[in-house]
């Protein structure tokens, strides 16, 4: 009886944890749901999905998101001087936008993160921070 009762349980601690690994198994970064809007929402975005490249320490592209991510980015103008990362009132003219959903003009690198989409709710947070004009509110 005991046996049984243990075996059960095993099948139901295997079952949760193919549940919680489902979105890692399909390539999809882990998601956690981001309730924050304006510019508080767009740096939770940046902890949880840029900073392991765009930290202090190893800014990949020279874009250091960690010590003053502001700074960096607002009517910045982008490595290559093609456009600015963040064009306030313009997401479609911000290549920081442009690269979360794959739509950076060629010669501007790859989508970011470069190996994961971002999920829906993140990208938007970003598009309607730039569209109200990219305060720092
Ligand atoms: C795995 C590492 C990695 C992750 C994670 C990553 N990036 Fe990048 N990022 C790079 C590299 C490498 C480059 C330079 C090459 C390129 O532009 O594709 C870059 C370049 C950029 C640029 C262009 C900077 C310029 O001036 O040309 C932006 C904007 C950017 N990343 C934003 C982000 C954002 C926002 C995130 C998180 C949502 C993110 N990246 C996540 C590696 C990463």
């Amino acid at each position: 009886m005991s046996a049984g009762g243990s075996m059960h349980r095993w099948t139901i601690c295997g079952l949760l944890l193919i549940a919680a690994c489902d979105d890692n198994i399909f390539g999809e970064p882990p998601f956690v749901p981001l309730t924050t809007e304006g510019w508080d929402g767009v740096q939770e975005v940046f902890d949880d999905y840029c900073l392991d490249c765009h930290g202090a320490t190893a800014a990949f592209g020279q874009l250091d998101l960690e010590t003053d991510p502001y700074g960096a980015l607002v009517s910045v103008q982008s490595s290559n001087g093609a456009m600015n990362l963040v064009e306030p009132g313009d997401p479609d003219n911000s290549l920081l936008y442009l690269k979360l959903i794959d739509m950076q003009p060629p010669g501007n690198g790859s989508k970011m993160p470069p190996a994961s989409v971002l999920a829906n709710e993140a990208t938007e947070i970003v598009k309607n921070w730039i569209a109200d004009g990219a305060t720092q509110e």
